[in-house]
């Protein structure tokens, strides 16, 4: 069930120029969210900004009562959203959309981009708590832009790959050694063109893959159609059938 809250803001964690996390808690219970669901963040204060801003849940801790969201500075309302420090109030609609499925997999990988590295930290959690290792592929142009390095290291086994060499592999995610071994499951959340590569080689491996899209968002609830992306059903809603899609039903998606 949607919750509507004001958090508090209990911890602030850099991560580089131009990522940051909030830990944040509200007081009273807090719903065990889905991985690759996401809350709605009221940007207060912000002219311009009259949209509530999608973020997806980067890491939580029902028993603490913790929510926590990583966030990459790339307009207006995500600098306002940098400015804010412990203390500070931010109001969540939370829990959105429809997370992965993380039920009957095995040997999967986690395969993340830019802001689509956030909800993957969350969903390596769940697998584990699940009894199955991932193995997680992030990419990014650079090692600064590939955050919250040590929180996934610390977790599981990580590999990176940036365009310019400067940590893992140098080129695309796609192109890493690791990405071509075998799985039952690829799960993938970054920019469209490396989710799109990424699905493409499922289908042709055979490979079940999820895909969490970040369509620019209004409403968050399925009500203003502004984020509908194409399937092979028609067009969906990301925010209400999605973020996350089996690729199975995607191949317009994909195909493009
Ligand atoms: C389901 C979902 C989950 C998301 N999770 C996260 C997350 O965990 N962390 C995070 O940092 N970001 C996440 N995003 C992206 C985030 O919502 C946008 O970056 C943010 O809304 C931009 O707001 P802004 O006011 O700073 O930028 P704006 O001033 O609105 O735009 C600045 C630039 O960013 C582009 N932009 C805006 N929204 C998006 C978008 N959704 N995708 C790609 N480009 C966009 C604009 O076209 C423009 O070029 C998510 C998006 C969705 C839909
Ligand atoms: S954002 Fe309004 S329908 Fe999805």
């Amino acid at each position: 069930m949607k919750e509507v809250h004001n958090f508090t803001i209990i911890q602030r964690i850099e991560h580089g120029e131009r990522y940051f996390a909030l830990v944040l808690a509200h007081g009273g219970t807090l719903q065990s969210p889905a991985p690759g669901q996401f809350v709605e963040a009221l940007v207060e204060d912000c002219p311009g900004v009259m949209l509530r801003r999608p973020i997806s849940v980067h890491d939580a801790d029902p028993q603490a009562g913790t929510l926590t969201l990583m966030v990459q500075i790339v307009g207006r309302g995500t600098r306002k959203l940098a400015t804010l420090r412990e203390g500070d109030r931010l109001n969540l609609v939370y829990p959105l959309g429809h997370g992965f499925t993380t039920e009957g997999c095995k040997k999967p990988l986690l395969v993340g981009g830019g802001a689509g590295i956030a909800p993957l930290l969350l969903l390596a959690k769940t697998l584990q708590a699940n009894e199955v290792q991932p193995t997680v592929l992030l990419g990014g142009r650079t090692a600064e832009l590939i955050p919250a390095r040590d929180a996934f290291a610390s977790l599981c086994t990580l590999h990176t790959a940036t365009d310019d060499g400067s940590l893992g592999h140098r080129g695309l995610v796609v192109e890493h050694p690791v990405f071509n071994d075998s799985y039952d499951m690829i799960y993938a959340c970054g920019p469209t063109p490396m989710m799109k590569a990424v699905a493409r080689s499922a289908a042709q491996r055979g490979v079940e893959c999820e895909v969490s899209l970040e369509n620019v968002m209004a409403c968050g609830v399925g009500a203003c159609l502004c984020c509908v992306t194409d399937t092979d059903h028609g067009h969906r809603c990301v925010c209400k059938d999605g973020p996350v899609f089996n690729i199975k039903n995607m191949r317009r998606w994909y195909e493009q």
